[in-house]
């Protein structure tokens, strides 16, 4: 079965704003290497969308990470077990963060602390989305965004329902 998936952000103007942002990291990390870090598995989409769009006078390398939250149901309790962890070090690196969707903000909350522990020179957080409405964790601040949007439920370009359709080219809004 398929479910009902409404066009909520077009192929085209996705790629525009991941040209957009690619442009600005590339400005705001020139003379440096940017270590981008992938939170897996809704991240990876964007992420590598995002680093063919980083100049090459910017050197860029990259880590994953996999984690999954504790809780009840879809909503994330803040309480997060790290399933797969880093292979590098973050000592003295400039870390970028790069997310599919912010929602309660209890999942990157949880994270950036713990990575801030591990002494990275800078750490920034650059999400293809966010749904700011629903933040409940204030601490969490958003240095690079794609799109803010409404509280609604959306896939495609990482993003899953039930593990289905990341692979969508454009952003679309489950309409059930
Ligand atoms: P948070 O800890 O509440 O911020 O949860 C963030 C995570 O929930 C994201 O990384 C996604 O994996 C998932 N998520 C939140 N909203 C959506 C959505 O609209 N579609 C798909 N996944 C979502
Ligand atoms: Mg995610």
């Amino acid at each position: 079965m398929t479910d009902n998936i409404k066009v909520m952000i077009t192929e085209d103007r996705i790629e525009e704003r991941v040209r957009e942002l690619g442009a600005q990291i590339s400005r705001d990390y020139a003379g440096k290497t940017v270590h981008m870090i992938c939170v897996l598995k809704g991240g990876v989409y964007f992420m590598t969308a995002l680093s063919n769009r980083i100049d090459i006078s910017v050197p860029v390398s990259m880590d994953f990470m996999s984690v999954s939250s504790y809780g009840a149901g879809t909503k994330s309790s803040g309480i997060v077990k790290i399933v797969k962890d880093l292979d590098e070090p973050l000592a003295g690196k400039d870390v970028l963060v790069v997310e599919d969707i912010i929602d309660s903000g209890r999942t990157l909350s949880y994270l950036l602390k713990l990575l801030r522990e591990r002494k990275p020179a800078s750490l920034r957080l650059c999400t293809l989305l966010d749904k700011p409405d629903r933040r409940v964790m204030k601490d969490v601040v958003v240095d690079y965004c794609g799109f803010e949007i409404e509280d609604k439920f959306v896939v495609g370009c990482g993003m899953d329902y039930d593990q289905k359709y990341r692979n969508l080219p454009y952003i679309g809004e489950i309409t059930l």
